[in-house]
């Protein structure tokens, strides 16, 4: 079974081919990140002409790297949510449009089921259950994994998402934008020990997060030490230390409540080197296995969209036409495949 995966949430547009047996075929990305660069964020209605414009050659050339004329298609993914309502809706509206010319069944998929299953996509996939720790712009959320489509969020970020906290105290630094990527280089070079930055709600109980009051302290670090050749490094360093500390011990503590011997780590902050080397040290040590998807699947992309949408597909579900697509969308209301159509084969 062959599926076309699209990804517009947000600003990339990301198209992929996935077959059952030999995985991802080829997969592009498109990224708008100099497009909105001017701006300092992303541009929501710039982010849905670019998709318009972006995605039919996208597809096109996707197809032709995988040696895969559109009639061989079994069907189309397309992210449905959560994100930026007119850039999900050119997906959506693409994607069903394109299933129903074929007469192919076509699904919607979570984006941040996306994310959590991209792991799927490594030679050394998890198995159920698990533990996700899912940190990207938009998202921080550890989930307690038991089944396609049964999740169960067991905390979550109360401000911003840890994403949101690096592209935020990025540009108080005055780092371009997209600021993760970038404060994470400027931070290799900084000193750790030098400012002593909050881990929020790292001493009460429980696994929420809490990021907004780590950026106030770097503002507050930056105005009152005088400029020298490397205090933007240490400041980035000390924050970068700070939200690693923190994500790490909270999947240590949902660990060991849960009891669950694997985690999954997904989402564009994953990417971060320190993060990936502290939480390998923790797994170790609690012996837990732990799972990443390589670092192009870490950030957004169409393959865990057609690798999620496969999944669905193949278990049956998919055939409704209604083109809807959700700008929030809670995790924990998926249910797993519906199965309202028979089966297509694996
Ligand atoms: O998953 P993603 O590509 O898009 C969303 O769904 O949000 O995540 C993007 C986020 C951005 O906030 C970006 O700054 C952050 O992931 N990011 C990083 C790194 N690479 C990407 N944050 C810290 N260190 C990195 N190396
Ligand atoms: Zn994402």
């Amino acid at each position: 079974m062959r599926v076309l995966g699209i990804e517009t949430s947000c600003d990339e547009t990301g198209v992929a081919v996935h077959d059952g047996e030999r995985g991802p075929l080829a997969h592009r990305l498109h990224s708008q990140v100099d497009a909105h660069a001017v701006y300092g964020g992303v541009v929501p209605e710039l982010a849905s002409r670019d998709h318009v414009r972006r995605l039919a050659p996208l597809v096109e050339a996707v197809l032709a790297e995988a040696d895969t004329p559109r009639e061989l298609l079994d069907g189309v993914a397309y992210t449905a949510g959560p994100g930026l309502v007119g850039a999900l809706l050119v997906g959506a509206t693409f994607g069903r449009s394109l299933a129903w010319a074929l007469d192919i069944p076509a699904v919607g998929i979570h984006h941040m089921e996306g994310h959590l299953l991209a792991p799927f996509l490594e030679p050394d996939a998890p198995d159920f259950p698990f533990l996700a720790l899912l940190v990207s712009g938009g998202h921080t959320q550890l989930v307690s994994v038991t089944g396609l489509g049964a999740y169960r969020t067991l905390g979550q970020s109360i401000d911003d998402a840890a994403g949101e906290a690096f592209d935020k105290t990025a540009k108080l630094l005055g780092l371009p934008y997209p600021g993760g990527p970038e404060l994470a280089r400027l931070a290799e070079g900084g000193d750790p020990s030098r400012f002593d930055f909050p881990r929020p709600l790292l001493g009460r109980p429980g696994l929420d997060f809490s990021f907004s009051g780590l950026k106030t302290a770097v503002l507050y670090a930056r105005e009152e030490t005088p400029a020298d050749d490397s205090r933007d490094a240490d400041i980035a360093r000390c924050f970068e230390e700070a939200v690693v500390e923190t994500l790490v011990a909270k999947c240590r503590r949902a660990l060991r409540q849960t009891g669950h011997k694997a985690l999954v780590v997904a989402g564009g902050v994953g990417a971060n080197r320190r993060l990936r080397e502290a939480l390998q040290g923790m797994t170790e040590k609690e012996q837990v296995s732990l799972h990443f998807p390589r670092l192009e699947f870490c950030t957004d992309n169409g393959a865990m969209i057609a690798y999620a949408g496969h999944r669905r597909l193949a278990a049956g579900e998919g055939t409704d036409a209604r083109i809807e697509v959700r700008a929030r969308w809670p995790l924990d209301s998926l249910q797993p495949p519906t199965g309202d159509s028979a089966p297509l084969s694996a």
